[in-house]
C-alpha cells in the first residue's frame, strides 16, 4: 500500500452526483478511461482513428446504463479526481465506472473507494461486492485482486470479481 494514502484519504470527499451534473461524470468517466494505455478497453476493438466519434454513442449510452445507478464524485479538496457508480441488490453491491484522473493514480484513490464500498457494503448486511473488468485492464485486475476480489466468471472481453464481505458478528 502507498505511503500516501492514508494521509491523503483524510482530504477525499465522496458526494452524490446532483441531476445538473450527470453530463459532467459521463464526460469524466469517458476521459478517464480513455487515458487508458490499453484503449481496447474503451474501444472494445473499434479502431483507433473513430476515436473521437465514439464520445457521443459512448455518453449516451453510459447515461442510458446509469439511469438505475447511483453516481458519485470522489473529490480531493477542489479537484474532481475520480468517479464511481453502484447498483444495490438484495445480497450485493455492483460497481461501475470506477476511475481515477491520470494524475492522481497510485495514490491510494481507487484504494479508498473500495474501502468505503466495503464499508457501506458491512453497514448494509450484503455478502459480496462484484465488478466487471476488462481482461486486458491490468491495473483494474491489479486493484480489485489485491483488495481480495475473487474471478467467479469470464465472458469474452471481461472477468467478474467478487469480494465477500465478512459478516460482522
Ligand atoms: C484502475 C484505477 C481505477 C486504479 O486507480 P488508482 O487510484 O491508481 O489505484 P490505487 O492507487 O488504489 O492502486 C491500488 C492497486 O492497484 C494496482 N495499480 C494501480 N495502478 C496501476 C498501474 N498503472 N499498473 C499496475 N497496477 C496498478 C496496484 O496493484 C495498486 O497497488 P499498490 O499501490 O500496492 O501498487 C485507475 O488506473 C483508472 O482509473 N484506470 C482507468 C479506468 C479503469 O480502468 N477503471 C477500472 C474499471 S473496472
Amino acid at each position: 500500500m502507498n505511503t500516501n494514502y492514508g494521509k491523503l484519504s483524510r482530504f477525499l470527499q465522496i458526494s452524490p452526483v446532483k441531476n445538473t451534473e450527470l453530463l459532467l461524470f459521463s464526460l469524466l468517466v469517458f476521459n478517464f478511461f480513455k487515458t487508458n494505455k490499453n484503449k481496447n478497453i474503451l474501444l472494445l476493438g473499434i479502431p483507433e482513428i473513430v476515436n473521437p466519434l465514439i464520445i457521443v454513442p459512448y455518453i449516451f449510452k453510459l447515461g442510458f446504463l446509469n439511469f438505475r445507478r447511483k453516481r458519485y464524485f470522489v473529490r480531493l479538496k477542489n479537484h474532481l479526481v475520480g468517479t464511481f457508480s453502484i447498483v444495490e441488490a438484495s445480497n450485493s453491491i455492483h460497481i461501475y465506472s470506477l476511475t481515477v484522473g491520470p494524475q492522481w493514480r497510485k495514490l491510494g484513490i481507487a484504494t479508498f473507494i473500495l474501502s468505503c464500498l466495503e464499508a457501506q457494503a458491512i453497514r448494509k448486511n450484503k455478502t459480496w461486492l462484484e465488478v466487471s473488468v476488462h481482461k486486458t485492464n491490468n491495473p483494474a485486475l491489479r486493484l480489485y485482486t489485491n483488495f481480495g476480489f475473487i474471478k467467479i466468471q469470464e465472458s469474452r472481453w471481461f472477468f467478474l470479481f467478487r469480494k465477500l464481505i465478512r459478516k460482522s458478528l
